[in-house]
């Protein structure tokens, strides 16, 4: 069960990182949680920081075993970790959709990110380092785009609240790991700008285009002057 051992440690330089060495020293079981007050060197997606506020945001890492998951299924992780944040944000009453592949966003504002690094064995995940980062109580947020629980609910929400919640979004999401079909079909109806006329960044060009699918290999099938094309995390950004 995700969350059955929590540790909480004051500061640390990532709770990604924190995990990575456990999972190096053969110390961690399944489902271990790790929480910190504050990351020195938090990381984000694609080699960017990831930074917050000391104390007043969510900072995790779940170290999980999936049962029998081969690599090519690999983004099946990030769809269950996007549904069971969006799971959770909806149960505070927040309009929350995923912007591909895993940020989450409300009223279009980054309100939480994920970092997922995965050990392979063979074909298979042996197991997963599932990163968090979600606004809570921090309020400024300079010229990033982003938001919190605090500023969408219009009040303060403690972390544990948080925590606790998601962990239950993620246990009660789990099973959907076995269920391709239903997760890919959530997923999409909870996806920011399907079917719509957006703007994107293709190779430093703005171009409209309409998402139509993110594939079994978690790729961005998108409509450009009538031809379909498909992009990876690093072939195309939204324009807001
Ligand atoms: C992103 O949107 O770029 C992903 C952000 C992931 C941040 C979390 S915070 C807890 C965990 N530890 C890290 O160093 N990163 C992830």
């Amino acid at each position: 069960m995700i969350g059955s051992k929590i540790i909480h440690l004051e500061s640390i330089d990532s709770t990604n990182n924190y995990v990575a060495n456990l999972v190096k020293e053969k110390t961690i079981v399944n489902g271990t949680v790790i929480l910190t007050d504050e990351q020195t060197a938090g990381r984000g997606q694609r080699g960017a920081e990831w930074s917050s506020l000391s104390g007043v945001n969510l900072l995790m890492s779940v170290y999980y075993e999936p049962a029998n998951l081969s690599v090519e299924y690999q983004f099946y992780l990030s769809k269950f970790v996007a549904l069971s944040l969006v799971g959770f944000l909806t149960s505070k009453g927040l309009n929350a959709k995923i912007k591909w592949p895993n940020d989450i966003y409300v009223n279009g504002k980054k309100i939480a990110g994920v970092l997922i690094e995965n050990q392979l064995s063979g074909s298979n995940i042996k197991s997963s380092i599932i990163g968090v980062g979600c606004n809570v109580n921090q309020t400024d947020f300079g010229e990033i785009n982003a938001t919190s629980l605090k500023l969408e609910c219009s009040g303060f929400v403690p972390v544990d609240e948080v925590l606790f919640g998601l962990i239950q979004c993620f246990n009660k999401n789990e099973g959907l790991l076995t269920n391709f079909k239903l997760i890919d079909s959530i997923y999409h109806s909870n996806l920011l700008g399907l079917n719509e006329e957006r703007l994107f960044l293709v190779n430093g060009n703005r171009v409209y285009g309409k998402i139509k699918s993110v594939s079994q290999e978690g790729k961005l099938n998108v409509i450009m002057n009538d031809n379909l094309n498909s992009f990876d995390l690093k072939e195309i950004a939204f324009v807001f």
